[in-house]
């Protein structure tokens, strides 16, 4: 199918690693649609992405983090756009230290998980029938190596919520073997800034949106974890290298 007759979901796509993958994916021609809680992050959105391809972007204004919240910006982006064929999602947050975990609330803890963990799922259980059966079809998890390990003191909740998210990943690919759709996982281990707020190890998240731009153009892998921890290994996901 021709990248102009795919449609992308961009769940979390108003954010710091989901603009530079929208960015990347209309570059390439892909029709993107982006979900957002924050109609000003959609109009920040439609400003940065390159001007002849502001009319393949479709912004709708959601919050999927409720089954009911998800439900409704289905019927929204269904009926704008008619179909999805892919899904990437990179919802949650950029950073999170709040302290270590003593100092923290039920409530801290809760805001975590529904940010990381919650959205993820319901909106992987809203979207993923969209694509399930379509053998030219994908849907791509963007999560963090915060999951592995704690990054440095009073970040552990961050921790705990991104080792949701890689364990939520792993149950899908175990529970469900052989979907036609792509499934696959980027797993970033650094930190990823706009050109701008660049800081040393840093990935530049127009260098991120191209590798998975290009990971959901060719749709040959499945059931893969694409662990990135440097611009080369981005250069690798460019050119489908092993990682
Ligand atoms: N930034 C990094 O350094 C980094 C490094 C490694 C991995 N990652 C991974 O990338 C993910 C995103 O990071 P980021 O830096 O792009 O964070 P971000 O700039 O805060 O963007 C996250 C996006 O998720 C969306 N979101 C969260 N809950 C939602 C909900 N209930 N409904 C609709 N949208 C919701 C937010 O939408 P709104 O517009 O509605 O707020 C926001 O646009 C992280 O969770 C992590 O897994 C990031």
């Amino acid at each position: 199918m021709a990248n102009s007759d795919r449609v992308v979901l961009a769940l979390g796509g108003a954010g710091t690693v989901g603009s530079g993958i929208v960015k990347a994916l209309l570059d390439k021609g892909f029709k993107v649609a982006v979900i957002s809680r924050d109609s000003s992050r959609l109009d920040k959105l439609r400003s940065f992405v390159s001007p002849s391809t502001k009319d393949n972007l479709t912004a709708i204004v959601g919050d999927v983090g409720s089954e009911a919240g998800a439900e409704q910006a289905k019927q929204a982006l269904l009926k704008a756009v008619g179909k999805v064929t892919d899904v990437v999602s990179s919802l949650g947050f950029s950073w999170w230290q709040g302290g270590p975990p003593h100092t923290q609330s039920l409530k801290d803890l809760h805001w975590v998980i529904e940010t990381l963990l919650f959205s993820t799922f319901v909106s992987w259980k809203t979207f993923f029938p969209l694509v399930r059966d379509r053998s030219d079809g994908s849907y791509t998890f963007i999560t963090g190596g915060a999951g592995e390990k704690v990054l440095m003191p009073g970040t552990g909740f961050l921790t705990v919520g991104a080792a949701s998210t890689l364990a939520f990943c792993q149950v899908l690919r175990e529970e469900y073997p052989e979907v036609p759709c792509k499934l696959n996982q980027v797993k970033i281990d650094a930190g990823v800034a706009a050109p701008e707020r660049m800081a040393p190890g840093y990935l530049n998240h127009l260098d991120l949106g191209e590798g998975v731009a290009a990971l959901v153009e060719r749709g040959n892998s499945s059931h893969s974890v694409f662990t990135i921890t440097s611009a080369a290994d981005l250069k690798n996901l460019l050119l489908q290298k092993n990682l």
